[in-house]
């Protein structure tokens, strides 16, 4: 039988450029408009399909995060906790993670990653299907000297990745969620720190890419992956979220509507998650999902 893919969401990092607000607070654990930023990324991962999860955090935030989440139960899924002693690098969560992996493929995503559009899922959903080959996923920015910078050809095949490139070949920064076979260990344990001391995921892209296994799926603009790292982007991602809320009447990236639209957890168990969350207002969306008749999924 096929393993599953087991997913990884990254929530360490120190978060000096939302200083002081990341004084005493994770960074993930920050409001995007009306819930923890984590909500977004773990949502993202519900989505297409991923129930084996686990949170790499600080020793410092590890209890926020479990007195928020526990083990997942509540939203029909598991999740366990690691720790990153110092943010040596986005790749060192494979090595921290390895026993949960085990042979399995996995997805990491970022813990201050949103991302939002109609097609989002279904590309996530074939990342995931291809579990021999590594994928990432680009979207277009304006400036891409920021990132993970990815150059292609018209069949979208990988041409270079450069890290934070000063003349960019493209508009295309890699996004912060990488899905790999279960070779990643392998490359994580041969990977060496870059100048800057950290395991880098470029470092890992371009192993897979040498072997020709990293695939190349591009975002489209009617696809939004915010940033949230620093005040005016964390601001802008709470405002995007509150504008589509409040005129679809829709969440995005609610755990407990996507386990209940999945079947992971039953009426009954959406109604209890409703009844401590009644004064916000969240409560009163999850007990109206049990009433709304429409059979479009809106997933
Ligand atoms: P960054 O935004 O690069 O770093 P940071 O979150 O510490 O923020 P700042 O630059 O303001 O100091 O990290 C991107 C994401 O990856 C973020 O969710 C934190 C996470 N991360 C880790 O958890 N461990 C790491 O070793 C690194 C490099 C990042």
């Amino acid at each position: 039988m096929e393993l599953s893919r087991k997913g990884i969401i990254l929530a360490g990092g120190y978060g000096t450029r939302l200083a002081p607000l990341t004084n005493s607070v994770s960074k993930q654990l920050m409001p995007v408009y009306d819930k923890p930023m984590i909500y977004y990324p773990l949502s993202t991962l519900m989505l297409f399909g991923i129930k084996e999860i686990m949170i790499i955090t600080t020793k410092k935030d590890l209890n926020s995060f479990k007195n928020l989440l526990s083990d997942g139960s509540q939203f029909g899924v598991n999740i366990e906790y690691q720790i990153q002693e110092k943010p040596d690098g986005i790749a060192q969560a494979f090595l921290i993670a390895r026993k949960f992996i085990g042979n399995s493929p996995v997805v990491l995503i970022l813990g201050d990653n949103i991302f939002y559009g109609s097609n989002l899922v279904k590309s996530l959903k074939e990342a995931d299907a291809n579990k021999d080959f590594a994928t990432i996923f680009a979207y277009r920015v304006k400036d891409p000297e920021r990132y993970g910078v990815v150059d292609f050809d018209q069949s979208l095949k990988i041409l270079s990745i450069e890290e934070k490139p000063k003349e960019p070949k493209t508009f295309y920064a890699v996004t912060g969620i990488y899905f790999y076979n279960n070779t990643v260990l392998e490359k994580v344990l041969s990977c060496k720190p870059s100048p800057r001391g950290e395991l880098e995921i470029s470092s890992i892209n371009e192993e897979f890419l040498k072997e020709k296994k990293l695939k190349l799926k591009i975002l489209g603009r009617g696809t939004a992956w915010l940033d949230t790292g620093t005040f005016d982007s964390l601001h802008e991602a709470g405002s995007f979220i509150r504008t589509i809320e409040q005129r679809q009447g829709f969440k995005v990236g609610c755990p407990e509507e996507i386990a209940w639209r999945k079947g992971w957890i039953t009426n009954k168990k959406l109604e209890n998650l409703s009844k401590k969350l009644m004064k916000s207002g969240y409560g009163e969306y999850l007990i109206n999902l049990l009433k709304d008749k429409s059979k479009i999924s809106s997933l």
